[in-house]
């Protein structure tokens, strides 16, 4: 269920591999937390999976998964007739969500890049980001998005959860603080410079809806092939 690229060197020199073995374990409970204040994890991950309406036999990608909270869900969603696999470049971080799958589920977790999706072109009905672009390099971020591209079928669609700069002072301001404190330098110019829109339209997608949510410090985009 879970297949692991056999050498740590063909990491990226700039991922950080290194935090993430560390606190690998301490990512569920931290995610937990943050979202309290705006009524609960759940309800982001469950309004995330409503507003992409998966439905049963549709082939999913969740890249950048991570400790696979999405990707469980998302596989109740597909059933037996459909599938999910999750890709992330953490080695630990996909064995701590290999270890919540506690039933058989038509799901796999593959420690992959998404500068390089091992698929062929047109696999995927949806495929979702959840909270990754804003961690991808800068330098692997266009391959990613190109990579998505070509694996997404010809109808099918992108789902994006991700930080958003509201207008609003106060939001703005933490949001802002947030990155200053807990994201690196590329995620933060990405927030400022508000580069994520114009990114995904020059690899070709066209931003169907987008939908703010936590006083607009987040947001949802439906994003499809032009
Ligand atoms: C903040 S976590 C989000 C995890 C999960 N999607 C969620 O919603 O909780 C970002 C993830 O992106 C992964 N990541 C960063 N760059 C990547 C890349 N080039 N290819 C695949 N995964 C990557 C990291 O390993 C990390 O698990």
């Amino acid at each position: 269920m879970l297949k692991k690229k056999s050498e740590a060197s063909q990491l990226p020199s700039h991922y950080a591999e290194k935090s993430w073995q560390r606190y690998a374990w301490l990512y569920d409970p931290v995610v937990k937390i943050l979202f309290l204040p705006f009524g609960g994890e759940g309800r982001f991950r469950r309004a995330l999976v409503d507003f992409a309406d998966v439905k049963e036999g549709e082939q999913v990608l969740d890249a950048c998964c991570g400790t696979g909270t999405l990707t469980l869900l998302l596989a109740e969603k597909v059933g037996g007739t459909g599938a999910v696999t999750g890709i992330d470049l953490s080695a630990k971080l996909l064995e701590e969500a290999t270890k919540k799958v506690k039933k058989a589920l038509p799901l796999t977790f593959s420690q992959e890049s998404c500068a390089d999706i091992p698929f062929p072109d047109d696999s995927f009905d949806k495929v979702f980001v959840s909270f990754g672009l804003h961690e991808i390099a800068e330098a692997d971020r266009q391959n990613s998005l190109q990579e998505i591209y070509r694996v997404l079928k010809a109808n099918g669609s992108l789902f994006v959860f991700e930080y958003h700069l509201p207008q609003a002072v106060l939001a703005g301001f933490t949001v802002k603080a947030f990155h200053r404190l807990f994201e690196h330098e590329e995620a933060y110019r990405m927030l400022l410079d508000g580069t994520l829109l114009p990114e995904l339209e020059q690899t070709g997608f066209i931003i169907r809806r987008k939908r703010l949510i936590g006083a607009g410090m987040f947001q949802m985009l439906h994003i499809v092939k032009g």
